[in-house]
């Protein structure tokens, strides 16, 4: 029997209804905030990637779906969604035209991780990129707008923030961090010793316990922000106050990918095992330039579809719509004939095999119709057709040309 590959899940029941759920809420909300769906490709150039998530991050170096296709080109499928974002920005002049662009996108996205709980090689994330808004509201932004979806799923969260700082503060904290990951470099993982080489702030998240034990005196970035990286951190924290929404510092907070500048932050969640970040974002003031656009500020964040499934309660589901069914086959085509006028304006369902009553009356409470519309001889002689109401537990029979 052929199965799919690990990681990867069919999506199907009432999970694809939480699914749909999940995609039509946040859609919703997002576009109340003027953003409008983007599609871009699921396979692009690898360069993008290496460039855009950067060539020392776990994502690029050791989990990307890549390959070279049939024309030679050295192509990877997508293990997130900004850097296609982004490259569709520049691609399509925005950055030129200096317009201010808001997008929001959902779809597949591919990591060659261990596959665990919450954790997929394929999964499915919905996300928001807005172009060209340096303010620190817009930053609120994006937060309030996680806030709102979760608050609309019935997910509860816990707010992690950080400032990653931007060109002027941060190269100098990393000169600092190094000199103290230095002088513990003997006692840190494998992989720490690379990152001191490759990325030292992220030795910063790692998951090893003698490595935390041995960083948790390093030089935080929160000390080290400069007076404007400082500033807008302060603000976001006032503005997110004000506006009821509850967050915690957490300045070892450096997200897996690289392209981050000043606000970075990840919703958690308690109720989903050990991985626990539902979603993620921040800003990226020197994406754009740094993929080859004209310099335009950026922030976004990105929710994991799959992550959330467990936690969302789907709505009670009203009984709607038409059951339609025979007493008698016979009967199909002019049954077929009546329902296909319904489905103008109702969900509709039919029975192609004949029935008793009975059974069709439960099977159309069971697939969840409110009115179990059915055809026997009677009503074939007199061009009419008996109709129940499974909500208000009454009964018609109502003529063909009325109904
Ligand atoms: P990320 O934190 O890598 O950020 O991913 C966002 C969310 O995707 C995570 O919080 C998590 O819920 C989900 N996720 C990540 N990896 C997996 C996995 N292997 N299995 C299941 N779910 C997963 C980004 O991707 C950025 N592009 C977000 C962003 C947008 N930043 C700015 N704009």
């Amino acid at each position: 029997m052929i199965k799919s590959l690990r990681g990867m899940n069919d999506i199907f029941g009432e999970v694809s209804e939480k699914f749909n759920f999940i995609i039509e809420t946040s859609s919703e909300i997002v576009k109340k905030y003027g953003f409008s769906y983007i599609e871009t490709p699921l396979l692009e150039e690898t360069e993008l990637f290496a460039r855009g998530v950067g060539a020392s991050s776990d994502i690029v170096g050791k989990e990307m779906y890549q390959f070279i296709d049939k024309g030679k080109n050295n192509v990877s499928l997508r293990p997130e969604g900004t850097a296609g974002v982004v490259r569709s920005f520049i691609e399509n002049k925005f950055d030129k035209k200096g317009e201010k662009q808001k997008f929001f996108y959902f779809g597949a996205m591919f990591r060659y991780e261990r596959p665990q709980k919450g954790r997929l090689r394929l999964f499915h994330q919905f996300g928001c990129e807005s172009f060209g808004e340096s303010s620190v509201f817009e930053d609120l932004t994006i937060i309030l707008m996680v806030r709102d979806i979760f608050e609309a799923l019935g997910i509860k969260y816990k707010l992690k923030l950080n400032s990653l700082g931007c060109e002027t503060c941060m190269p100098k904290y990393r000169e600092k961090l190094i000199n103290y990951l230095d002088e513990k470099i003997d006692n840190l993982c494998q992989d720490c010793k690379r990152r001191r080489e490759t990325n030292p702030i992220r030795t910063l998240d790692c998951k090893n316990n003698n490595c935390q034990k041995e960083l948790s005196n390093s030089p935080k970035i929160t000390n080290n922000l400069c007076e404007s990286c400082q500033s807008d951190f302060d603000l976001l924290q006032k503005l997110l106050t004000q506006h009821n929404v509850e967050f915690e510092i957490d300045s070892n907070l450096v997200r897996g990918l690289d392209y981050y500048t000043k606000t970075a932050f990840e919703f958690v969640s308690d109720e989903v095992g050990s991985q626990n970040a539902i979603a993620g974002g921040g800003r990226y003031d020197k994406l754009v330039s740094f993929l080859g656009g004209k310099d335009t500020p950026a922030v976004g964040f990105a929710l994991g579809i799959e992550r959330i499934f467990e936690l969302v309660k789907l709505p009670k589901k009203e009984l709607t719509g038409y059951y339609f069914g025979t007493l008698d086959s016979e009967y199909l085509a002019n049954l077929y004939f009546l329902a296909s006028s319904k489905r103008k304006t109702e969900k509709v369902f039919i029975e192609y095999k004949k029935r008793t009553l009975k059974t069709h009356l439960k099977n159309a409470l069971k697939l969840g119709y409110r009115y179990c519309a059915i055809l026997g001889s009677d009503e074939v002689e007199n061009n009419t057709i008996w109709v129940k109401d499974l909500i208000a537990h009454n009964e018609e029979i109502i003529t063909q040309d009325s109904f």
